[in-house]
């Protein structure tokens, strides 16, 4: 199971020593071979955070990349490259406060090939908004997201999708686990061989139901992974 931490942006240098908590508990964790932890801190903490794991199963992603392979005049941006040269293994690419700001499907599809590139593995974010849910379109949607997002990409072994309901982020809201393990399944047919995780509101409590999702890979957590202790008892409670 993954559990993938997105720390938006919140966290300084001082962030930084509640890893020692978490290293702690997977040292002890009998199930921690099963466990496959990345954390997702802003850009500026992914050097700093990658030597303080350099020796453990922990890897570091990043949250958002520039589709640009090479150098170049784009003030602001980070491409793969330059990610992956201060130690991140993965990037967050389509989460939905991206596209929020304008990230299009065809944008999105340019970061993920570029990333691949880049050797750099992607969470590939997909989801609908609450209106697309109200309007009975978010198997349409999703379909849609996927096809244009993924185009002519051939990779599911460095791909890992993300189901994460707009509606859900951040809300406290989640599905009912019978309709999202009909929508997990459904994101799986569609594509097969790739994993699958769900994010949106995940804590310590819904675990106990999200838990038994249908063919779930595993979860991607925002405000709860901030908090180690937090973090820590949703990947207990996963494996009670
Ligand atoms: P949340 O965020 O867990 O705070 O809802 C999830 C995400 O945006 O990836």
């Amino acid at each position: 199971m993954y559990f993938i931490a997105n720390w938006k942006m919140f966290g300084g240098l001082n962030s930084l020593n509640s890893l020692h908590k978490v290293l702690k508990f997977l040292k002890g964790f009998k199930k921690n071979k099963f466990v496959k932890i990345i954390y997702c801190p802003p850009s500026t903490l992914i050097r700093p955070m990658s030597k303080k794991l350099k020796n453990s199963q922990i890897k570091v992603g990043a949250q958002n990349c520039h589709e640009n392979e090479t150098y170049g005049a784009f003030t602001g941006s980070i491409n793969p490259k330059m990610l992956k040269d201060v130690g991140a293994k993965y990037v967050i690419i389509g989460h939905s406060e991206n596209r929020k700001l304008g990230e299009t499907n065809k944008l999105i599809n340019a970061k993920i090939r570029s990333a691949l590139k880049s050797d750099l593995k992607v969470i590939f974010c997909i989801g609908e908004t609450l209106q697309e849910k109200r309007k009975k379109i978010t198997k349409k949607i999703l379909r849609q997201q996927m096809k244009l997002g993924l185009r002519k990409i051939n990779n599911s072994k460095n791909i890992i999708i993300a189901y994460e309901p707009v509606w859900s982020i951040g809300t406290g809201l989640i599905q009912k686990s019978s309709e999202l393990s009909k929508t997990i399944t459904f994101i799986k047919k569609e594509n097969k061989k790739y994993k699958v995780l769900y994010g949106g509101s995940v804590n310590p409590k819904n675990i106990n139901e999200l838990r038994f999702v249908d063919n779930i890979d595993g979860f991607l957590i925002g405000g709860a992974s901030q908090d180690s202790k937090k973090f820590i008892d949703i990947i207990k409670k996963t494996y009670n």
